[in-house]
C-alpha cells in the first residue's frame, strides 16, 4: 500500500481551497488536483506491506495533538517540478511539534519514510507554466484538529486518496 500521513481539510477549507485552485489555473493552466484529494503531506512513507499498518498506526498513536489554526495565506510556483501550490507563511510551533513527534515516532518504529524537510504547502496544480501575475486572495483560516492516515490508489484516471484512519484532538 501507498501510504502518507496528512491534514485533511474540512469541507469549507476545501472549498475555499477548490476557489484558488481555479483562479490559479486561469493564470497557469496544468493539472488541477481533484477538489477530495487535496491535503499537505506531513510524513510520505511509500509503499508499506499490508502487515505493518498497524505499526504504523500504533507510532502515530504516541503524537500528542494540540488544537491550532494554519493561515494559508498566499499562492506560490516552483518552477523545478512545475507546481502550483497553496501555503502558509508562518507554520505554528504546534504544527511544527506534531510533525517532528510524528517523524520521530516513525523513525523509532523502524518505519521508512521521506526524510524530505516538511514544506507546509496543497498542490493545487501541476504540470502548471509560470504565472505572469500571481493571484491575490483572502486568506483561509484552516482550524487544524487532527491527521490522517491515508492510502493513494493509483487508477487510471489519475490517484485516489482514501483516508484509512484519522486521530482528532
Ligand atoms: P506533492 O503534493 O508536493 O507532490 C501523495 O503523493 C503526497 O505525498 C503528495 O502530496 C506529495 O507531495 C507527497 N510526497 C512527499 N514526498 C513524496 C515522494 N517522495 N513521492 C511522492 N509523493 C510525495
Amino acid at each position: 500500500m501507498r501510504l502518507f500521513f496528512a491534514l485533511w481539510p474540512d469541507e469549507g477549507v476545501r472549498a475555499q481551497l477548490a476557489h484558488w485552485a481555479r483562479e490559479l489555473h486561469a493564470a497557469c493552466g496544468g493539472r488541477p488536483t481533484r477538489p477530495e484529494n487535496l491535503h499537505v503531506t506531513l510524513a510520505f512513507l511509500g509503499s508499506v506491506e499490508e502487515a505493518q499498518v498497524a505499526e504504523v498506526e500504533r507510532a502515530a498513536d504516541s503524537v500528542a495533538l494540540r488544537p491550532v489554526s494554519l493561515v494559508l495565506d498566499g499562492p506560490g510556483y516552483w518552477k523545478h517540478n512545475r507546481i502550483a501550490w497553496a501555503g502558509a507563511s508562518v507554520v505554528p510551533p504546534e504544527l511544527e511539534s506534531l510533525v517532528s513527534e510524528l517523524r520521530g515516532a516513525l523513525g523509532e518504529s523502524r518505519i521508512c519514510f521521506d526524510a524530505k524537510p516538511f514544506v507546509s504547502h496543497l498542490t493545487l496544480l501541476r504540470d502548471a507554466r509560470e504565472p505572469r501575475a500571481m493571484p491575490v486572495f483572502d486568506p483561509i483560516e484552516w482550524r487544524l484538529d487532527g491527521f490522517a492516515l491515508v492510502r493513494s490508489v493509483t487508477l487510471p484516471r489519475g490517484s485516489r486518496y482514501e483516508v484509512l484512519k484519522s486521530w482528532i484532538v
